[in-house]
């Protein structure tokens, strides 16, 4: 029952599923933050683990960079493996001055200027949005802990280096976008066409307007604060 991509059987991923891009990460949280994880699956070094978060079976899946990368491992956990809650925790651009480094996004939407759906759906421009009970409960949870979330839509970009970058951004903040991420959209049209649940959960990695960078070090702060929250409530 494996994929080309991924080497699990059937019933080696959990239901619950936290998706990182960068693979290293899956690793982390797994050392990290779950109990007694298992490795399912090393194909391309994309690493997959599932183990417990307290007494919840969960499961953390690397996806690589942007949206074809994403529709493989995402659609082949809903499609193959039955997977029905995911949430990808990334990185993301801040387009909007007061959205500071370090930050959490979480996102409501996803605007793009991949041509996947335009493959898709033709003439239809949809609409990829999170799931209403997610966003909710990610929302409350960062209250709780006294973390400043901004929720919003994003720019699903299909370039990280981009000639016409500073053009677009300016258009796309002046519509309410606040960040850039590579991969958002593509989760948020597959959870819709398998009925799945995804939420896209970012910390703010580089700043777009103000030409800041997180160092690793506060990188690794940031993501950690918005792990906890994607485990409290998936
Ligand atoms: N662009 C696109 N994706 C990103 C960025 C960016 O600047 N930073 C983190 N993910």
């Amino acid at each position: 029952m494996s994929t080309p991509h991924n080497h699990a059987s059937a019933g080696e991923i959990a239901e619950k599923i936290l998706l990182p891009g960068d693979p290293m990460r899956a690793k982390y949280i797994a050392d990290h933050f779950l109990e007694n994880a298992v490795c399912y699956n090393q194909v391309r070094g994309m690493y997959g683990y599932t183990g417990s978060y307290n007494g919840k079976r969960v499961s953390v899946q690397g996806t690589g960079m942007g949206m074809p990368s994403m529709h493989i491992y995402a659609g082949e956990l809903m499609e193959h493996y039955g997977v029905k809650k995911l949430i990808r925790v990334g990185t993301c651009g801040s387009l909007k001055e007061e959205l500071k480094l370090k930050e959490i996004v979480i996102a409501m939407g996803s605007t793009t200027d991949s041509n996947m759906n335009c493959d898709r759906f033709g003439s239809i421009s949809f609409a990829p949005i999170a799931d209403f009970e997610l966003l909710k409960d990610a929302y409350e949870e960062a209250r709780k802990r006294n973390i400043c979330a901004t929720v919003s839509n994003i720019f699903t970009s299909d370039k990280f280096y981009d000639e016409k970058g500073a053009e677009k951004n300016r258009l796309l903040t002046s519509y309410g976008i606040t960040a850039v991420d590579m991969e958002t959209c593509e989760l948020y049209t597959l959870a819709a066409k398998y009925g799945t649940q995804a939420l896209t959960m970012l910390t703010v990695s580089d700043h777009l307007v103000t030409g800041e960078k997180c160092t690793a070090e506060e990188r690794q702060t940031a993501f950690e604060d918005m792990i906890k929250i994607a485990l409290e409530i998936i």
